[in-house]
């Protein structure tokens, strides 16, 4: 919205942050609608420019006009983040290192780490290597001031799974950078000294799949970047809201939230998954990093659980 200021020129007003609600348009509208640093953490995996089916988006634009918009859209994430606030990208290969490059370089935004997301189901490919990974980059506005709940994701190390060390911390460690999301489970190649991330994809046949969005994201990934970038009561925000993971988990994890997407398809469809979800209910997908995937507790993890009881 415009009005006339008192020299006559028009100015946007920007209204209070609307919440715990999915709203219809453009991300870069909507987002021009909030006011500065208003926000705490951003949760954002856009369209990757891949051609990929939407149901109104076209996922096939100009390389040029790809780029303009992301760098539009970013910048205005930057603007709304509180000055403590966090940013999380999710982004393909195809366009990561141009994003980054953006991100930090132009808009100024500090990167803490370069998470990648390694799952499997991918598209299988015969003339190069088949994709099963996707970029997350962990980017903060100010340099020391951000949230970072490492006590909220600690994982069992290796001393306390293999080797039964005394010296271990009893309260874990945190995960490395590498998350790995291995739904198949083999429990010959990933046992549990793996203390890495055992989240799956959410696969066609699984519970967890709302069924209308191809690209929709864990709720175990999604909780894990809520828990340690953002606490309860805090403000997430998801510019692309897709199948609204990011908001169903926001909504479990006890945050306030807000998300945009083009398509009314797919709004109603958030609508009604946030209508059945409650605060403080459990989050889909492999309970807990912890326990690897496996139901059955090591005496580590029992330690670790009962540290932190
Ligand atoms: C990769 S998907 C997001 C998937 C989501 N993370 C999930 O877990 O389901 C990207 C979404 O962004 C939406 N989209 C594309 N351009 C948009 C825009 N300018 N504003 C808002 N949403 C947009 C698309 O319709 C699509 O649903």
């Amino acid at each position: 919205m415009t009005t006339l200021n008192r020299h006559g020129s028009r100015t946007r007003q920007r209204s209070e942050v609307p919440l715990d609600r999915i709203i219809l348009g453009d991300c870069l509208e909507k987002l021009g609608e909030l006011p500065d640093g208003s926000i705490d953490l951003v949760f954002a995996d856009p369209p990757f420019n891949i051609g990929y089916d939407y149901d109104v988006y076209n996922d096939k634009q100009e390389v040029s006009k790809y780029l303009d918009w992301s760098r539009r859209w970013m910048t205005e994430v930057s603007r709304v983040l509180k000055p403590n606030g966090t940013f999380w990208l999710a982004i393909g290969d195809e366009y990561a290192a141009d994003l980054k490059v953006i991100a930090q370089r132009e808009i100024g935004l500090i990167p803490r780490s370069w998470v990648i997301w390694y799952y499997t189901f991918g598209v299988n490919c015969t003339k190069k290597f088949s994709r099963s990974h996707a970029h997350l980059f962990h980017f903060v506005k100010h340099s020391t001031d951000f949230t970072f709940n490492d006590e909220s994701i600690r994982v069992p190390s290796a001393r306390q799974l293999v080797y039964n060390d005394r010296r271990a911390n009893p309260r874990g460690r945190l995960p490395d950078d590498t998350w790995i999301l291995r739904p198949q489970e083999p429990e010959a190649g990933f046992n549990p000294t793996d203390d890495t991330w055992y989240f799956s994809r959410v696969c066609g046949t699984f519970k967890e799949r709302a069924g209308f969005h191809g690209c929709q994201m864990p709720e175990q990934l999604l909780g894990r970047v809520i828990n340690v970038s953002s606490n309860p009561g805090e403000i997430v925000l998801d510019p692309f809201g897709g199948s609204g993971s990011t908001l169903i988990t926001a909504k479990k994890l006890d945050r306030r939230f807000l998300g945009f997407e083009l398509s009314p398809e797919y709004v109603t469809r958030i609508e009604q998954r946030l209508a059945a979800t409650r605060v403080g209910q459990k989050l889909d997908g492999i309970e807990d990093a912890r326990d690897g995937g496996k139901a059955k507790k090591t005496t580590a993890r029992r330690r670790l659980s009962s540290s932190e009881s």
